[in-house]
């Protein structure tokens, strides 16, 4: 009778806390993940330190965290996975972000080897208002990821994690912080387990 109620509170914590009981990742020992971000105002950079924050959880993970303009080749072809976030600038990623994808190729020549394949991806965003851009701006910086050949994946939201900036809720506050704890920790938990799969 006890044990059945252990397995039913067990049960209610999962759902409760929306987490995914069905896999825990044991170990993140070497996975590189590098957390990159442009940010003119403040708040994508705050949306940034969550990510990494969520990240680190995953024991063993090694996280670093640059805006988009001191990412170097190295930062990128050592990284096992790669988190870039975005303010939203006329309903997509802000100027520096696209020259930072465009970079992968001009500066880093990515292309034609694809040196980022099988790398995992995700993103996320910043946004001044709550419906003017933010799920397009993750989706054109995936779109950037797919066409290197990575394994995009999102998590803290259905494209990423996001948070509304200005109007009725200005700054990040705390739910969309848990968000882009949980976008960070995912992406270190599928990138654990693809190169535990690697090994194999
Ligand atoms: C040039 C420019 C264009 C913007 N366009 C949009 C937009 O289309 N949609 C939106 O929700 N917010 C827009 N914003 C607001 C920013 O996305 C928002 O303030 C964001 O959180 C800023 O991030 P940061 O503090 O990291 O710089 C725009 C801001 C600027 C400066």
């Amino acid at each position: 009778m006890r044990q059945a109620a252990v397995v039913v509170l067990v049960l209610m914590g999962c759902v409760a806390l929306s987490t995914p009981c069905a896999r825990a990742v044991e170990s993140g020992a070497g996975v590189r993940v590098l957390v990159a971000y442009y940010s003119m105002t403040g708040h994508t950079e705050k949306m940034a330190q969550g990510v990494a924050k969520g990240a680190r959880e995953v024991a063993g993970a090694m996280v670093s965290l640059k805006r988009v303009e001191e990412v170097t080749a190295d930062d990128l072809f050592e990284s096992d996975a790669v988190i870039v976030g975005s303010p939203v600038y006329w309903s997509n990623m802000a100027g520096p972000v696209k020259t930072f994808f465009d970079n992968w190729q001009l500066k880093f020549g990515v292309f034609p080897e694809f040196k980022m394949r099988n790398k995992v991806g995700a993103a996320f965003a910043t946004g001044g208002q709550v419906s003017a851009g933010k799920e397009v701006t993750m989706l054109t910086m995936l779109a950037a990821m797919l066409g290197n050949q990575m394994i995009v994946v999102s998590g803290g939201g259905a494209f990423g994690a996001s948070a509304t900036t200005e109007g009725n809720s200005p700054g990040i506050d705390e739910q969309e912080l848990a968000g882009a704890r949980a976008l960070g920790q995912r992406v270190a938990e599928v990138a654990a387990i693809m190169k535990k799969g690697a090994k194999d």
